[in-house]
């Protein structure tokens, strides 16, 4: 990476303690949609790079609260680290992380406790700087209850330009009532940055450096604020508690709903979805309530997936089906194959069109050929079935013996009767039929009938015992 590709530099600030989630965990490292809301930030400033042209951002986060479990979760050739401690500000932040500026690009401030905030808006915001050589970009939002944020003071004519932003805590009563507010976030020339920087105090109700101050400074040099509001409200919306975020990530799930419903899914319930990774979907595919998908997801035209269902790096195919309360991991399912009620899938199982994985099927590292079927109550590891095989209730692959694992080969058209124990390795010859109870441990030709009950006897004058008379209390 070269400095004159360097089309932005982007300081996140992440270095505050996050008092209010309770946590152990530094505050940007929590979760929204299964990632630290970091990475979110992270992800959208280096989406905004590619959408201005070159893609290259000069990515500068400062850390702090939590020591190097931060920096060290974020490690990339775009991105550098620089510690604050203590923390004085958020104008002490971004002064540790001027040294890493470079001259010829603006700075964008983002916070990392925000991840919602948007590509689209951060575009328009540096584009109001860049494209119309101005100085100052600020975005702000107009809320119902602006307790708590800065507010942005404008002049008193109707339109009035941006004066300055004055922080709640030492704002006067009338300041108070203004609804529009900072949101923190803002776009300056880097230059002007530094001078701004080296002239701030901490001469305010908290005795902390306000970046927030820079404003009235770029205005008391004659520059103009152009402000910029997001496309919706909710970008902005910080994390401050354990509420907080889970509103977030309802709002956060309900754009991906929203999104899948777009490219054509019928969700039961857009509300009750979990995606945490990447849903891609085919043709009229059905989601029921309450499924979550993890990683990377995809779902054929027509699959149907019931309600309650774990979802975790899987691919199903066409028309699939995946019934209720099914959990599913690493695993590929064929085209028209039917998994569920109650199934797990483990990593590498693979079914071929067509198969059934009934209730309580355990499968992991096997697969199943076209139309194969193991419906109830079994589980099969390290096997290969074959075509159309049979796997009758309570059968058990025996793939482990304490030290190793081994393999089990059920070829084409075998039925296995209910209640069998495969003792891996073994294989099982095409058209082979195993009776009900068998514990095999020795290969079976194609073709063959094994059997290895015991003989039942029958004492038809057998009298059951009786319970003991009870003895009196002493
Ligand atoms: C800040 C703004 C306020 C704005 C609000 C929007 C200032 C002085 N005020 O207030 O105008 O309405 O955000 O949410 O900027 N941080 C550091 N180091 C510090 C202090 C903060 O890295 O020393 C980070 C925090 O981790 C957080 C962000 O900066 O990500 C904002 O800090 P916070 O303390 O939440 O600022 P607010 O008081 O909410
Ligand atoms: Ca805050």
């Amino acid at each position: 990476m070269t400095d004159e590709a360097i089309v932005l530099n982007v300081v996140v600030l992440a270095a505050g303690m996050g008092k209010r989630m309770r946590s152990d965990l530094p505050k940007v490292m929590h979760p929204v949609a299964g990632r630290p809301m970091l990475a979110h930030v992270f992800d959208t400033a280096r989406a905004l790079g590619a959408r201005l042209g070159r893609g290259e951002v000069n990515l500068v986060g400062v850390y702090g609260h939590g020591g190097r479990l931060v920096p060290d979760a974020f490690v990339a050739p775009d991105l550098q680290w620089v510690e604050q401690m203590p923390q004085r500000g958020t104008g002490h932040a971004v002064m540790q992380a001027a040294p890493r500026l470079l001259d010829h690009a603006p700075t964008l401030i983002l916070y990392g406790d925000v991840p919602l905030i948007a590509v689209d808006t951060l575009e328009r915001l540096v584009r109001s700087l860049l494209d119309a050589q101005r100085r100052f970009g600020l975005l702000t939002v107009e809320l119902v209850d602006p307790t708590g944020y800065g507010r942005v003071v404008r002049d008193k004519a109707p339109g009035g330009s941006v004066q300055r932003i004055v922080e709640q805590r030492d704002a006067s009563l009338a300041e108070q009532s203004i609804r529009e507010v900072n949101t923190g976030v803002m776009v300056v020339p880097t230059p002007d940055l530094r001078r701004w920087l080296d002239a701030l105090s901490d001469d305010n109700s908290q005795a902390e450096y306000y970046l927030t101050d820079i404003v009235g400074m770029a205005v008391a040099e004659g520059l103009e604020v152009v402000t910029v509001q997001p496309t919706h409200a909710w970008e902005t919306l910080g994390v401050n508690s354990r509420g907080q975020l889970a509103e977030l990530e309802r709002v956060y799930q309900r754009g991906l709903a929203d999104a899948l419903m777009e490219s054509g899914a019928h969700l039961l319930d857009p509300a009750r979805i979990d995606v945490r990774g990447q849903l891609t979907v085919g043709r009229d595919v059905c989601i029921d309530v309450g499924c979550v998908f993890e990683g990377q997801v995809t779902l054929g035209d027509r699959v149907r997936i019931g309600p309650y269902c774990v979802l975790r790096d899987v691919v199903i195919r066409d028309g699939a089906e995946i019934a209720a309360y099914s959990h599913l991991e690493g695993a590929s399912v064929g085209a028209n194959a039917r998994v569920g009620p109650y199934a797990r899938l483990r990593p590498g199982a693979e079914l071929g069109p067509r198969a059934h994985i009934g209730n309580f099927v355990e499968v992991k590292n096997s697969s199943f050929g076209a139309d194969a079927k193991a419906n109830h109550l079994a589980y099969v590891g390290d096997s290969t079935v074959g075509e159309r095989v049979n796997i009758g209730a309570g059968t058990i692959t025996c793939n482990y013996d304490g030290a190793n694992k081994h393999r089990t080969v059920i070829e084409d058209d075998v039925f296995i009767g209910s209640n069998s124990e495969l003792v891996a390795p073994v294989r099982v010859g095409r058209g082979a039929t195993l009776g009900a109870g068998t514990t095999l441990t020795k290969d079976v030709p194609a073709g063959a009938l094994v059997i290895t009950r015991a003989q039942a006897r029958t004492l038809s004058d057998w009298v059951r015992p009786a319970k003991n008379p009870k003895t009196p209390k002493a």
